[in-house]
């Protein structure tokens, strides 16, 4: 296996994990042709310990590059890059919380936790343990720094290209296929985020929750959740490559405890 592969592989396991309806799902499409991923995404705070450039690292050792997209939810308070592979591996999307924007307490809470030990994506987990008290605090503020105490460094999601999928006519047909399948999508900003004429419509379950030990208390908490994504030629023909902002903002609501 190819140290891509690898780390992949490893991402994979963990996220079924947490996410057992993203191996369901992979086998129920499966039977429908191959499931092709388009992106990963990874979350983390805005911090030069432990920020975007620290996760991208284990990509970047693997052929991975930065491309020039910055990304900005304003109303999130976070930022975003992603970074491609020139052999067609998917597209790893990082984004981070803006402390700055935050009150201390937020900061001082996760930077301490998260800059303990070098991050290395080779190893997806959370290696620091969690109480419920920080939880709900941080929930208070945040609902992605309330995920990202609690599940830490592994991929938020999986993607599945419907450009790749055979037997479905596009994305509204595969989510149609999805919820008759039982399937809970995020309805923020509708079922399918984005349009044609953006390049990219995007969908998403909504996270299933899973039950977390923090100390002695067991908590039941929204998990990871399976993106569905199908991209779009521009005038010259190329498939758009990039991210929508305003479809992101609501994709990450996905893993939103009311939502849930
Ligand atoms: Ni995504």
């Amino acid at each position: 296996m190819s140290d891509v592969e690898t780390l992949f592989t490893n991402l994979w396991q963990d996220y079924c994990e947490i996410s057992p309806q993203a191996a369901e799902i992979h086998e129920l499409l499966s039977k429908r042709g191959n499931v092709h991923n388009d992106h990963i995404a990874l979350r983390t705070i805005d911090h030069p310990d432990c920020g975007i450039e620290c996760l991208a690292k284990a990509f970047e050792d693997c052929g991975y590059q930065f491309t020039d997209d910055v990304y900005r939810f304003e109303t999130k308070h976070l930022r975003a890059r992603y970074l491609a592979h020139a052999d067609g591996h998917p597209r790893v999307f990082i984004s981070a919380l803006c402390l700055d924007e935050f009150d201390v307490s937020v900061g001082d809470t996760l930077v301490p936790l998260l800059s303990a030990e070098p991050v290395d994506m080779r190893h997806p987990g959370r290696p620091w343990s969690c109480n419920v008290e920080t939880y709900e605090n941080l929930l208070a503020h945040s609902e992605y720094a309330a995920w990202l105490y609690a599940f830490g460094w592994r991929a938020n999601h999986f993607t599945v290209s419907v450009n790749h999928l055979d037997g479905f006519a596009d994305i509204a047909d595969l989510v149609t296929f999805l919820q008759e399948s039982g399937y809970a999508m995020n309805e923020s900003g509708g079922l399918i985020k984005g349009s044609e004429a953006q390049l990219l419509r995007q969908a998403s379950t909504l996270a299933a929750p899973i039950s977390m030990v923090f100390g002695d208390e067991a908590k039941e908490l929204p998990g990871c959740y399976v993106e569905f994504a199908q991209r779009y030629p521009d005038a010259d023909g190329n498939l758009f490559d990039g991210f929508i902002a305003t479809s992101a903002d609501k994709i990450f609501e996905s893993t939103d405890t009311q939502a849930n």
